[in-house]
């Protein structure tokens, strides 16, 4: 019997609707498995936590979830209580960084069924590798008060390591998939580190003859996962790049509550952390209409991480046929409830 420990943090909002329907599915495969069990330790470590304790987790937060095989994270974020600068850099971000879950793995596709709002969806399969460690994300920079001058300042860093290390993720992928990447770039603005990036990209595809390439401008990026989404196999993108093609990519499908991602940690010193593109939706917590979809497809993720595809495949296959089947959350044009989705969902694996 394999067993995989995974440390659970529902968060805020309707992280807490959706991580416990994704953990009813995976103790579904589970059983349809047969030999493997998983066991979850559930943390509370959320806003709520933050205004009983100050902190979004414990001072040895970080020590206790290393022990453990993965994380499954729903989402961080109640701006109305907690700013979101201090949930997210005190819970998300802060795993993320000091567990060097440098590479964010986001797909995309075409399921049956879905309401897709383009004219013509017609299979769409890609991928987004994000950078997820600096880039546009960095610590650097400042606040300075100066009455009516008050300014805020960003920099950007882009280190040769972190550029190559996202880039050649991609290449690897693409060589399993279509063997195809398209680096999001903007070279065409008037910053350093768009043609630093170019650069980089030019340099490491040499290393990687059996796989095209494509360098497309941000903005047309944008519109061309708009008007034909075919084109694309793997992306790869910086972290606020990847982080906005992300959602549109969610919202191609039919909702931003269908689309999974994966925080990678590629040294093997930390866990990986699983939690899908969405966040808290604070609108719709408490209503029992949440997509846990994202969430189910994120799950599958961790199995693929586990070794597990066979397991995670049937996981995917049965999302498409409850998509098909029209059993839908109202996200994505139906009527049914987060419960009945998954209710489906474990129906259909259990009868596989
Ligand atoms: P959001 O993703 O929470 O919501 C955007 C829109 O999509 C909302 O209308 C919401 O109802 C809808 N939506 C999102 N997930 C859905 C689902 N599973 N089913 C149905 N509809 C869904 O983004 P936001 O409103 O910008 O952010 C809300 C909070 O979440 C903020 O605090 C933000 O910082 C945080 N956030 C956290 C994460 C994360 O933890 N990974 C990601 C994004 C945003
Ligand atoms: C995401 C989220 C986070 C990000 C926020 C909540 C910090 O939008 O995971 O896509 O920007 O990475
Ligand atoms: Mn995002």
């Amino acid at each position: 019997m394999k067993k995989f420990e995974i440390a659970v943090i529902p968060g805020d909002g309707i992280g807490k609707e959706v991580v416990p329907a994704a953990l009813t599915v995976l103790n579904t495969a589970a059983e349809v498995h047969g030999g493997i069990r998983f066991d979850f330790t559930e943390f509370p470590w959320s806003c709520d936590y933050y205004l009983k304790h100050g902190q979004m987790m414990p001072d040895d937060g970080l020590q206790i979830l290393q022990g453990f095989d993965a994380i499954f994270l729903g989402a961080v974020g109640n701006p109305r209580l907690v700013p979101d600068h201090i949930s997210l850099w005190g819970l998300l971000i802060k795993i993320r960084r000091e567990f060097e879950q440098v590479i964010n793995i986001r797909p995309a596709k075409c399921f049956k069924g879905l309401c897709s709002p383009l004219v013509n969806p017609n299979d769409f399969d890609l991928i987004v590798v994000r950078e997820n460690s600096e880039g546009e994300y960095s610590e650097v920079g400042g606040r300075i008060h100066r009455g009516e001058d008050e300014l805020a300042i960003q920099n950007a860093v882009f280190t040769r390591k972190g550029t190559e290390r996202a880039m050649r993720y991609a290449f690897e992928l693409a060589q399993k998939r279509r063997g195809h990447v398209t680096s999001a770039t903007k070279s065409n603005g008037i910053f350093h580190s768009m043609p630093f990036w170019d650069e980089v990209f030019n340099e490491v595809k040499q290393d990687y003859p059996d796989v095209a390439t494509a360098s497309i401008h941000i903005d047309a990026l944008a519109a061309f996962f708009v008007t034909r989404p075919q084109m694309f196999d793997v992306i790869v993108a910086s972290n606020l790049f990847g982080d906005i093609l992300t959602d549109l990519g969610g919202a191609i499908m039919g909702s931003i509550g269908i689309a999974p991602a994966a925080n990678i940690n590629l040294n093997g010193k930390y866990p990986s952390m699983f939690e899908p593109v969405h966040g808290s939706a604070p609108d719709i917590y408490g209503k029992g209409i949440a997509n846990p979809i994202g969430q189910i497809w994120t799950a599958k993720m961790m199995l693929d991480h586990f070794g597990e595809e066979e397991l995670g495949n049937k996981i995917l296959k049965v999302i498409e046929e409850v998509t098909e089947a029209g059993v839908k959350t109202p996200d994505m044009g139906g009527s049914a409830s987060t419960r009945e989705v998954t209710g489906e969902i474990c129906r259909r694996l259990k009868a596989l």
